[in-house]
């Protein structure tokens, strides 16, 4: 998919793998969704972007090419059952992906805060699990971590089948704020048989 264009009900978007120039527009969505000390740093995304350029996704108007929000993944192999000592904000991917690992980690996901609520986040999640499983036949299951107080989150993510594997407590760290918990959620995918 190098970009695919989508009739919304208000206005047509695309949705586009990201590239490094488009850095700015994904850190002000990113300092915009998340507060200092959970926002991840510039140099974590464009590394995502080098990496792995087939699990970072952004949505944008077809119309004045704005960007409206991303999501990015990356592949990890899981063994067992997920360490929590794996979740880190701002991990590096050169050391986490492995493209014939069997889980996709979903590490981050916003939408900017004038065009939440419209289904941008739901297009933006199907079209990373959709592409993700069509190239990478060996993922079977996707991970991620959410805030506990991230109620458009979780209801997005409980909407798609995730569901709660465990708790890390106090994982985000806002600067001069509680700390939250994280809710580590998976999803599991469902192959259909072959012959169909
Ligand atoms: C989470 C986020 C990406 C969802 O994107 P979005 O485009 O607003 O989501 P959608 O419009 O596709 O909504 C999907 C569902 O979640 C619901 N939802 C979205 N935001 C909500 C909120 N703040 N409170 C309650 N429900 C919410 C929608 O109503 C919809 O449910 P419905 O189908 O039952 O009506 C976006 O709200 C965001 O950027 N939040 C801040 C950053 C964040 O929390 N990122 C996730 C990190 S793990």
């Amino acid at each position: 998919m190098n970009s695919e264009s989508i009739r919304h009900p208000i206005f047509p978007l695309t949705i586009r793998f990201a590239e490094s120039i488009d850095i700015q527009h994904i850190m002000n969505i990113e300092t915009n969704g998340f507060p200092p000390g959970i926002a991840e740093k510039e140099e974590t995304f464009l590394e995502r972007i080098r990496i792995f350029p087939e699990g970072f996704l952004l949505i944008e108007s077809s119309q004045n090419r704005e960007v409206l929000g991303y999501v990015c993944g990356e592949i990890w192999d899981v063994s067992g059952s997920i360490a929590e000592s794996s979740f880190l904000l701002d991990h590096r991917i050169s050391e986490s992906h492995n493209p014939g690992g069997n889980s996709v980690y979903i590490s981050s996901m916003a939408v900017r805060r004038d065009r939440q609520n419209a289904k941008l986040g739901t297009l933006l999640l199907s079209s990373l699990l959709g592409s993700i499983s069509l190239q990478f036949p060996n993922v079977i299951q996707s991970i991620l971590i959410v805030g506990r107080d991230w109620k458009g989150a979780r209801h997005l993510y409980s909407q798609f089948g995730y569901s709660e594997l465990f708790v890390s407590n106090n994982f985000f760290k806002p600067i001069n704020q509680m700390a939250m918990d994280g809710i580590v959620m998976k999803k599991e995918f469902f192959n259909l048989p072959i012959d169909l």
